[in-house]
């Protein structure tokens, strides 16, 4: 399915109606993780079946740990995980695959740092490519022994006993947050990080609901000592990152109007909305509750000129996956748009400064790079152009929205790895009308 076709077509008509998202995908992978560590059975609802989250629940069952679906939709599973503490974890047969997963390799080895038998941690030519040594450096601290090649997978962890430490994070990192956090649940002493900025707190929301003593004083997490974890009953919240992409599309095509039902809407998670309502979009909250520790609300949405705007900071912290889909609404918009302080992006499933920058100019865009960013001018009336996801997921649907907004087809090629988190994209942006389609 990875070498998969979509094509787009010019939108003439206005994006209406309302649609779901599927869940989100950091809470999907952390629920599987902390639940199979958790002493008891947890109960999972509106769990995303995506390509990276399976990986995660794979890796776990890998582990010796049996989990039920319950009710299966293409959209959202059921789960019950039958948990077995801290150290019911079984020796896996081989080498765990976590496919194109940076998050289920990243947690996962905060895990089994901790774990009294040795593991291997391995995953696609994409994830193989990406920095470990984020994670490496904090865990060795805590005493883990991982050999890995030259700082990136396939992971090699050897079991030791390890200490808490306090740890400063030079990157505002949720992974690495949390990776040294999971390993945290196995160290002698209480484990600190320091953030510089207000990465994702999946991770300590989860980690405090079931039991665990996690306080935040300022930018220092802490994590006590000794925490046995009781089961999780959730209710996963649809994923804001994947929101994003409805949201954006139906910003930029005239008329539209459109809400995305109950989206996890984490003020660590929420830059994007940030970003849009100061170039001019029209965003209204309603029905505004709390899923599974999480606030959660549907966001409605109104077509509106769009002005440019300046992004850094904190904000990309909080939008950090968003810059593929931000960057197509800065094409409709009117001046120029920059983000700097954005490096990681480089880091991404590709890195999404120079790959977003040489697809978008296929399509006719005036975007100029910068070392921790990039800027562009508009608006521009993008191009019919055959594209490339180069297998990023993010980079793939944004291409996709962008088809909207052009004067003639769109085909994205290698568009099946969307699929890794946003399970039915097509079929949710087709039912607000959009001109989009598989070819197969
Ligand atoms: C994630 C954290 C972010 C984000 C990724 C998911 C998570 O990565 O980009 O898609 O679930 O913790 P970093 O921790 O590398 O910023």
């Amino acid at each position: 399915m990875s070498k998969t076709q979509l094509l787009v077509r010019p939108q003439q008509t206005p994006l209406v109606g309302t649609v779901y998202v599927p869940s989100d995908k950091s809470i999907s992978h952390r629920a599987v993780l902390l639940a199979a560590i958790a002493d008891g059975t947890s109960h999972i609802r509106n769990w995303l079946p995506a390509g990276d989250t399976i990986a995660t629940l794979e890796a776990i069952k890998g582990l010796g740990i049996s989990i039920e679906i319950q009710k299966e939709s293409a959209q959202s599973w059921e789960l019950t995980i039958h948990g077995r503490g801290l150290h019911g974890l079984q020796p896996p047969s081989g080498a765990i695959d976590c496919r194109n997963a940076g998050t289920c390799m990243r947690l996962l080895a905060g895990i089994l740092a901790g774990q009294r038998f040795p593991t291997i941690l391995d995953g696609s030519e994409q994830l193989r490519k990406r920095p470990m040594k984020r994670i490496i450096a904090p865990l060795e601290q805590m005493a883990a022994l991982i050999g890995s090649e030259d700082g990136r997978a396939p992971l090699r962890i050897q079991p030791n006993s390890l200490e808490g430490i306090s740890y400063e994070m030079n990157v505002a990192s949720a992974q690495v947050k949390s990776a040294v956090l999971l390993a945290g649940l196995y160290a002698h002493g209480e484990t600190r990080v320091f953030q510089p900025g207000p990465a994702r707190d999946h991770t300590e929301r989860m980690l405090t609901a079931m039991g665990a003593q996690v306080t935040t004083d300022e930018n220092w997490i802490t994590l006590s000592e000794g925490a046995q974890l009781s089961p999780l009953d959730l209710t996963v919240p649809g994923d804001i990152s994947s929101a994003a992409f409805p949201i954006i599309a139906a910003a930029m095509v005239p008329h539209s109007q459109i809400t995305v039902a109950n989206v996890g809407c984490n003020p660590t998670r929420t830059g994007i909305l940030d970003m849009l309502s100061s170039m001019g979009a029209h965003l209204q909250f309603a029905n505004q509750h709390v899923t599974g520790g999480e606030p959660t609300s549907d966001v409605q949405v109104a077509f509106e000129e769009l002005h440019s705007t300046q992004v850094w900071g904190d904000t990309v912290v909080r939008g950090i996956d968003e810059f593929p889909i931000w960057a197509i609404a800065a094409t409709q918009a009117a001046g120029n748009s920059t983000v700097s302080d954005a490096a990681e992006l480089r880091v991404k499933e590709v890195d999404r400064i120079s790959v977003l920058a040489g697809e978008l100019r296929k399509l006719g865009v005036n975007i100029s790079e910068h070392p921790d960013g990039f800027t562009i001018a508009g608006p521009t009336r993008l191009q019919a152009a055959e594209v490339d996801s180069y297998g990023d997921h993010r980079l793939g649907m944004a291409l996709a929205v962008a088809g909207l907004a052009a004067d003639g087809p769109v085909l994205i090629q290698d568009a099946g790895c969307i699929h890794d988190s946003f399970p039915g994209f097509v079929d949710t942006m087709q039912a607000l009308g959009a001109n989009m389609a598989w070819v197969s």
